[in-house]
């Protein structure tokens, strides 16, 4: 059994509940120009962390999988294959760029002024990690190859 595998599997309701309550409140707290409370930076906290925590059981399954490998060895023939590219390529980068945008997302709220500021800052960046995170999950309606169950199978 690929108990890492399973963890990241799992790991993605956490990165999806996390990040779509920190789009939530951000959307909120734009429309309603409430204030930017210690809730909010918590939840968004929570997203960062499931994202952190992701990336690094992401890179292991890229680096000791056969993923890696394949990119190393025959990376042309990858490119031609939509269902090798989606795992060899696509979805490590676009994950980490979403990573990023989570963390550039955190650091720009540090430092703005206002509350309103903060909530703007929420919706754009958590906003845009979430479509990429979204997209880039391998539903169980993607093509076959890179179609995945929404729970781990034991
Ligand atoms: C928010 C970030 C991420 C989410 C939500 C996510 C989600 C997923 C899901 C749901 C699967 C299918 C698991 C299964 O078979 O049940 C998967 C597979 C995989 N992910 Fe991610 N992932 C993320 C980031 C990353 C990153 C950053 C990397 C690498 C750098 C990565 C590498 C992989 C690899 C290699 C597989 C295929 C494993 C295999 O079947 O051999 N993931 N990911």
């Amino acid at each position: 059994m690929d108990y890492v595998l399973i963890a990241h599997s799992i790991l993605r309701w956490a990165v999806l509940l996390f990040g779509l309550w920190s789009l939530y409140n951000a959307l909120s707290g734009t429309f309603s120009k409430r204030n930017y409370t210690a809730g909010d930076n918590r939840t968004s906290l929570f997203f960062m962390i499931s994202c952190d925590l992701q990336l690094v059981i992401g890179l292991i399954l890229y680096f000791n999988g056969m993923w890696f490998a394949m990119m190393k060895n025959n990376a042309k023939e990858v490119m031609h294959d939509s269902v090798n590219r989606f795992f060899a390529l696509e979805h490590a980068l676009m994950m980490i760029i979403a990573w990023l945008l989570v963390h550039i997302g955190r650091s720009m709220l540090k430092r703005a002024g206002t509350d309103i500021r903060k909530h703007r800052l929420s919706l754009v960046w958590f906003g845009l990690a979430i479509l990429v995170i979204l997209a880039m999950i391998p539903w169980p309606f993607r093509q076959p190859g890179i179609a995945r169950s929404l729970f781990p199978q034991f």
